[in-house]
């Protein structure tokens, strides 16, 4: 054991949570927490949900560049291609939603190690096939969330058209008819909105995986598991829960002011790297004016809007403005979408991000290896079973399960 890594609490300097640990050089995007900035390979977010669509934004996360028209239209056609599942992934789908009350992310997680199963080539290795399964994949996410929506209805999953944009035939293939325009439109800005956020913990967790050189599958699974939880994209779902819960935006204010004294944290507010707005929150916020008013449900956009104001007024010195998932959960519920496929909607975008570090791992790839600062007993003695007694105290909060005689 290197002496040097036993360290006493304190003894040694580490940044928990690895806050301003620098993880790799990366082209793809950068999150200016101090401005509230977000640019994709240098092109900010503004510009791109104003004027690009999901299929561009992709392309240029994935090859560092804008398309050209035909190769936009060509790298359209290849994800069109890749939309339909294999009938086995449908069936799974299906039984998920009928025999267990299971978490839509965990099924989208089983779907899409399911896909690597009827795909020949899942396991080629070669840049190709890498840039070939990232294609495939996020392509496919789409399909397998709108299945789990449906399924969860009871409904059939409706098949992909190939005539619709990925966020068209994704509200398509969810509702089993063409979109408003309008949607359509909102639904592209969304995925943009969401499809790559510098080294998040999803992100993290995809090249970790890649770096081992596994297949696109397997990262893209860790991807999934890491944006199921409460603090990365969990939070969208919750911040509707507490709309819901707080009913009336006259009440936001009392209920906010009570859960902080609580020390609770406010779902959709703080980020680790933005210390003022998210600027995807203020496109969010627009795009809720007017989505509420078309489907009368601006009650939750008050709401939203009233927890934002005590927020910032109470912990804006903090560096704790709103974020993302403040406004993306009113947006989608009143386009209908259940608070239930909020986060696998984020994947559905994100997925974007995850394959295009993913290549950028696999093209210069080191194996991800950190070390742990051990802490505990630097040496001991093994002692035979007779000679030892229950401890007094737990070492940690585990504690071991005991018969009951
Ligand atoms: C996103 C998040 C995990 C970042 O966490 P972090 O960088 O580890 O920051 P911390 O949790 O250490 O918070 C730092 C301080 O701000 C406070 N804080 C952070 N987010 C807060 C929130 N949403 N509501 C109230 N207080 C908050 C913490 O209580 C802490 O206060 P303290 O210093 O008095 O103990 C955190 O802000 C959070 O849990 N937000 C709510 C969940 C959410 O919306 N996630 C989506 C992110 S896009």
């Amino acid at each position: 054991m290197s002496k040097k890594l036993v360290a006493k609490p304190g003894e040694v300097e580490f940044a928990k949570g690895m806050e301003g640990v620098i993880a790799r050089e990366s082209t793809k995007s950068y999150v200016d927490g101090e401005n509230g900035k977000l640019y994709y390979h240098g092109i900010p977010i503004e510009e791109l949900a104003e004027h690009s669509t999901y299929e561009e934004t992709f392309f240029l996360l994935l090859y560092d560049r804008l398309p050209t028209e035909p190769e936009l239209a060509f790298f359209k056609e290849r994800m069109v291609q890749y939309r339909d599942l294999p009938d086995d992934v449908y069936e799974f789908i299906a039984r998920a939603a009928r025999r267990f009350n299971s978490h839509p992310m965990a099924v989208l997680r089983t779907a899409v190690s399911m896909l690597a199963l009827f795909d020949e080539s899942a396991e080629e290795d070669s840049l190709p096939a890498h840039e070939r399964e990232a294609i495939k994949i996020t392509s496919k996410l789409a399909t397998i969330v709108a299945a789990i929506g449906r399924a969860r209805k009871g409904l059939e999953p409706v098949r992909p058209r190939s005539d619709l944009s990925h966020a068209a035939n994704f509200l398509y293939m969810l509702f089993g008819e063409a979109p408003d325009p309008y949607y359509a439109r909102v639904m592209d800005v969304i995925l943009i909105l969401h499809a790559d956020h510098g080294c998040n913990a999803s992100t993290f967790a995809t090249i970790v995986v890649k770096s081992t050189l596994t297949d696109m599958h397997s990262s893209v699974v860790a991807g999934i598991g890491s944006l199921k939880g409460p603090l990365h994209g969990g939070a969208n779902e919750r911040v509707m829960k507490m709309l819901q819960e707080i009913g009336e935006p006259e009440r936001a204010e009392a209920w906010v002011l009570r859960a902080l004294e609580r020390k609770q944290k406010i779902m959709g507010f703080g980020h680790r790297v933005y210390k003022t707005y998210d600027p995807r929150a203020r496109i969010l916020h627009d795009y809720a004016v007017e989505v509420t008013k078309r489907a009368g449900t601006e009650k939750y956009l008050k709401i939203a809007e009233a927890i934002e104001k005590v927020m910032v007024e109470r912990l804006g010195q903090k560096g704790i403005f709103p974020n993302v998932d403040l406004y993306s959960g009113v947006v989608m519920a009143s386009m209908g979408i259940d608070t239930a496929l909020f986060t696998p909607i984020f994947a559905v975008a994100r997925v974007a991000g995850w394959t295009a570090h993913a290549l950028e791992q696999r093209i210069d790839n080191r194996l991800f290896r950190p070390r742990f600062v051990y802490v505990g007993p630097e040496l001991e003695h093994w002692v035979p079973l007779e000679e030892r007694k229950e401890p007094e105290q737990e070492p940690t909060p585990l504690k071991p399960l005991k018969k009951e005689l």
